[in-house]
């Protein structure tokens, strides 16, 4: 969605109140796009949600020639049948800051010898680095070739299966290890890998495609390579971390909101902790409402994890909330080192939030040690004034317009726009939840 000046004015303090409907996950819907580029035939993919990072997949698969058209609302059909190579200014102009192109390596090493990624490095995707990445694929028999445009890398012999044990069970190198197995001569076998239901619906669309995985206990994963892979008809699994954000906003409005296509068994962890909050929740065959209780939020002591802890991305929405808890809580932040970013804005707006070094509330991680502000106690209650705020990055950008929301005053929200790269529809969202609002432009 392009908004118009992509600022809006919140009038804050109006519950939110209503019914919302999700649609696939970002994480996954963007790297079953990408698994289509494996098929000998067409894929369709339904639930797909209008969103900027689908585009930026969208016209990365149209470079390298996989057609992809839609004629229904949310289903996209995918054709691989011309693939082909792509140039590494294109693949740049498409990718913007996304670290999609690293995905599409293993499936075009499959289909045409070579691939390309634009220059990773730097500023423009923070410290996330791609280590673990180049090393799976070159253990594949990738060769690596940093050049001054971008990486090329080449697999002169084919890709063959191989033994690769992850020193973190990374998201992105697990489904890098797998869209690059699938096809890869032989078996491999992967240890430490992330289990996040993202990736279990990877696996389902791959099987469904004519790969053989075996998931194992222990974050084993075994893949044993085919010649030939077939296109796949899937349902996207619901968006998580969607469904995660709107609960917080109900929280933190003291609302009520009903987020059709959520489901429980892939959200037992946050709604947990949801209910140690004081959340009241109701799970439903098609959904999940969750309110606030009408009494005193309690505090809770939380430390972020891969699956099946407590996701990384749901923490700043609920950090909104917890400003509103009364007492101290604390979230210690273990998968990303530099994720506490957007509370200072919450602090302009009044909360009392300081973020420490330590591993704090839980056990010591990677980053202890290391001078990440990667722990943060947020000590309550307390109430949110309207402020002027620049939206920083996704997620940290949704819980700034939590607390607008919640906040007493106006706010002045710039840069919205970045919170359609993962949240559908988010303004008609707002509109149909009862916002007091104003689009600028
Ligand atoms: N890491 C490395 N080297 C690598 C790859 C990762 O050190 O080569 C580190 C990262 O720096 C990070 C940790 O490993 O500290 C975990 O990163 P992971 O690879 O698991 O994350 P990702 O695949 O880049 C996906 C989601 C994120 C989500 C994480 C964790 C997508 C497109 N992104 O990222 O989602 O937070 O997994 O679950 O799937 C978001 O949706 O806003 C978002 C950031």
């Amino acid at each position: 969605m392009g908004l118009k000046g992509d600022t809006i004015t919140i009038h804050g303090g109006r519950p939110l109140r209503g019914r919302i409907e999700l649609k696939g996950a970002k994480n996954l819907v963007t790297k079953a796009m990408v698994a289509a580029i494996l098929g000998e035939t067409p894929s369709v993919l339904r639930d797909v949600p209008d969103i900027s990072d689908v585009r930026v997949v969208r016209g990365l698969l149209d470079v390298h020639g996989v057609k992809v058209t839609s004629d229904e609302e949310g289903v996209l059909h995918l054709d691989p049948s011309n693939v082909e190579s792509a140039h590494m200014a294109d693949i740049d102009a498409h990718a913007g800051s996304s670290r999609i192109p690293i995905l599409f390596c293993g499936p075009l090493l499959h289909r045409l010898g070579e691939a390309f990624i634009p220059d990773l490095g730097g500023c423009r995707i923070g410290d996330r680095p791609i280590d673990y990445h180049l090393e799976v694929l070159r253990q594949f028999g990738a060769v690596v070739e940093k050049q001054p445009s971008g990486i090329r890398m080449s697999a002169p012999n084919g890709l063959k299966g191989t033994k690769v044990h992850l020193p973190y069970p990374s998201v992105g190198a697990t489904e890098q290890v797998l869209l690059t197995a699938v096809r890869a001569e032989g078996i491999t076998e992967l240890r430490g890998a992330a289990i996040e239901p993202e990736i279990m619906d990877l696996i389902n669309i791959l099987q469904k495609m004519g790969a053989i995985i075996t998931v194992d206990t222990d974050r084993v994963i075994r893949i044993e390579g085919v010649d030939r892979l077939d296109g796949y008809s899937h349902t996207a699994l619901f968006d998580r971390n969607e469904a995660a954000s709107w609960a917080a906003a109900a929280l933190a409005t003291e609302g009520d909101i009903f987020v059709g296509g959520a489901r429980q068994a892939e959200m037992l962890t946050f709604l947990n902790v949801f209910r140690k909050v004081g959340g009241k929740f109701d799970i439903a065959d098609d959904g999940i409402r969750f309110y606030h209780p009408g009494t005193q939020l309690n505090p809770v002591i939380i430390e972020t994890d891969v699956h099946p802890g407590f996701m990384t991305d749901w923490q700043q929405p609920l950090v909104v909330a917890l400003t509103k808890a009364k007492g101290v809580s604390i979230v210690h932040e273990t998968v990303y080192e530099q994720r506490f970013g957007f509370v200072d804005a919450l602090v302009e707006m009044g909360a009392t939030i300081q973020v420490h070094k330590e591993c704090l509330g839980g056990q010591a991680c990677r980053f202890g040690q290391r001078n990440f502000n990667h722990s943060a106690v947020i000590s309550g209650p307390t109430h949110l004034r309207g402020a002027d705020i620049v939206v920083p990055d996704l997620r940290g950008g949704f819980s700034h317009l939590i607390a607008a929301l919640s906040a007493e005053g106006t706010s002045r929200v710039s840069n919205v726009g970045i919170i359609s790269r993962g949240y559908e529809n988010f303004i008609a969202k707002l509109e149909q939840l009862g916002a007091d609002f104003v689009l600028e432009g």
